[in-house]
């Protein structure tokens, strides 16, 4: 051990994903095989400014693993994002004798560690936790691999009830700017069309695509939109567009929300949010401070917390054009 660290915080923040409690998980128990005291902070940096804090040992986190969620709950705080939010936040930790802190969230959160570094010079480290899996320097985000089991389920029993009425479904799912969940999930369930936020495919290719599909005959057509994508119309406004172009087709909606978040994690979820968890303990304790951790090839690897912010998580494209060659 490089540093004096003797009491580090733990919090989640902003959107909820699986595994968030196995991310918890792994940062207190690894506090406990170290003989480092562990806080939990709830509802994010709001909790922070509240003081709202609590001792957690090893047992008061058993049987979390398998929890969708995250026990220590989450928000966004717009008091955070004052001057006057931070200095409480500051203020509480010190008077709580807190070292460090571990994030487990998204690039929101990531940014408020940054901007807290900046100014307090004060320890903070990252595990990448959103089911939007946009985070650059990591492959998987933790969440995101139980969101695409959840989606394809979904999907599934949306191709049932298509097929037996001879229908298009547009299906929105979650993906404020990235359409990982979109592509991955389109891919899987054998969609006909994927509309993402990182690639304007336009209204006459849809048109035309559909056209195509139901001249080969096809029972049913699956449409996965992107909450983000940037066609330039909302899902039910391609549907009608869809609908007053095609007649031929009985077109329907549905959004699948806030279901995406919930769940209890997946393995690969699990396991990675472990791993990350343990490594962003000793990291902090080896003087490995203000960046992520995160999967790159299957190697735990650090970026810069600012890196993690401002970088791009390139979508691999190459999936639209097999989708399209599948879809045929
Ligand atoms: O967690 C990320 C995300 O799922 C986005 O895809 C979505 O736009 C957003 O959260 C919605 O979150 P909320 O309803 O909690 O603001």
């Amino acid at each position: 051990m490089k540093t004096n660290i003797k009491k580090i915080a733990v919090m989640t923040s902003g959107g909820d994903a699986p595994g968030m409690n196995a991310a918890i998980r792994a940062v207190v128990r690894t506090c406990a095989y170290y003989h480092i005291e562990c806080i939990g902070v709830y509802r994010g940096y709001q909790g922070l400014i509240d003081a709202d804090f609590k001792k957690m040992n090893a047992r008061f986190v058993h049987h979390i693993i398998q929890k969708g969620g995250t026990i220590l709950k989450s928000a966004r705080s717009d008091e955070f994002r004052t001057i006057e939010g931070r200095k409480k936040a500051y203020k509480n930790l010190k008077e709580h004798n807190i070292d460090a802190m571990v994030l487990i969230g998204g690039d929101g959160t990531f940014t408020g560690g940054m901007v807290f570094n900046e100014e307090y010079d004060y320890p903070v480290i990252g595990i990448p936790g959103t089911i939007d899996n946009d985070i650059y320097g990591t492959n998987f985000t933790i969440g995101y691999d139980t969101a695409l089991n959840t989606v394809i389920d979904a999907v599934d029993k949306i191709r049932d009830t298509a097929s037996s009425h001879n229908r298009l479904f547009f299906v929105e799912v979650m993906g404020r700017d990235a359409g990982f969940i979109a592509l991955n999930a389109g891919m899987g369930a054998g969609a006909e069309e994927i509309l993402i936020p990182e690639e304007d495919m336009g209204l006459d290719r849809l048109l035309e695509s559909l056209q195509r599909s139901k001249r080969s005959g096809k029972s049913s057509s699956l449409v996965i939109v992107s909450e983000g994508d940037k066609i330039g119309k909302n899902v039910f406004e391609l549907a009608d567009y869809v609908e007053e172009n095609l007649p031929e087709y009985e077109v329907r909606v549905s959004v699948l929300g806030h279901m995406q978040r919930g769940g209890s994690p997946s393995c690969f979820d699990r396991v990675l949010a472990s791993r990350l968890g343990v490594k962003a303990v000793e990291l902090l304790l080896d003087g490995k401070l203000n960046v992520m951790v995160g999967l790159v090839n299957n190697i735990i690897e650090t970026v810069p917390l600012e890196k993690a912010v401002k970088g791009k998580h390139d979508i691999n494209k190459e999936l639209l054009r097999m989708s399209d060659i599948l879809s045929v």
